[in-house]
């Protein structure tokens, strides 16, 4: 198992649509390890394929919470069926989306359908929470970004900031 690096706004690879994968074999669940190790050591609670520069629809996630021992998941291929209801994502964040956090208006309950690491269809139900960790990993497959879905005036602050701090000498 390997950490990778997480790609962080503006790389243009954050904003492309993911290929879905065609076969469970040992190369996706290798990257469905690393991608494992890689967010438990930034911490974060979910990551996307995306983030980590790889072609490819995979998601892996962890909602357990910090009380209860680790319960990694993954998901290949990913699929919102069903939302319903909304809910207001309180400051929500990303490992790809540095030091700023904003409210994200989501869906409550999801229905999502994918594959399992041993190639099984698979079907989760979620709300609250985990129904947000799903939202937010499944569009990064789409190249949709959190700041994407805020208003127009505080992804524009957000923008400025980066920019501001890439003009900086090192
Ligand atoms: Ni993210």
């Amino acid at each position: 198992m390997s950490v990778l690096t997480v790609l962080t706004y503006p790389d243009p690879f954050l904003h492309r649509q993911m290929a879905p994968v065609t076969d469970v074999d040992d190369d996706v669940r290798r990257i469905i390890s690393d991608m494992t190790e890689t967010m438990y050591a930034e911490p974060g609670v979910g990551l996307a394929a995306t983030q980590v520069g790889i072609d490819q629809r995979i998601i892996v996630y962890d909602v357990s919470g910090t009380d209860t021992p680790p319960q990694p998941q993954a998901l290949i291929n990913p699929e919102i069926v069903t939302a319903e209801g909304e809910q207001v994502s309180e400051n929500e964040g990303c490992l790809s989306v540095p030091d700023f956090r904003a409210d994200v208006h989501r869906a409550w309950r999801v229905e999502v359908t994918g594959v399992n690491q041993d190639g099984q269809s698979v079907s989760i139900k979620a709300e609250g929470f985990p129904a947000i960790v799903l939202q937010h990993e499944i569009d990064h497959l789409n190249g949709v970004l959190f700041i994407d879905r805020i208003s127009r005036l505080k992804r524009e602050l957000y923008k400025r900031r980066v920019h501001k701090q890439m003009k900086q000498p090192a």
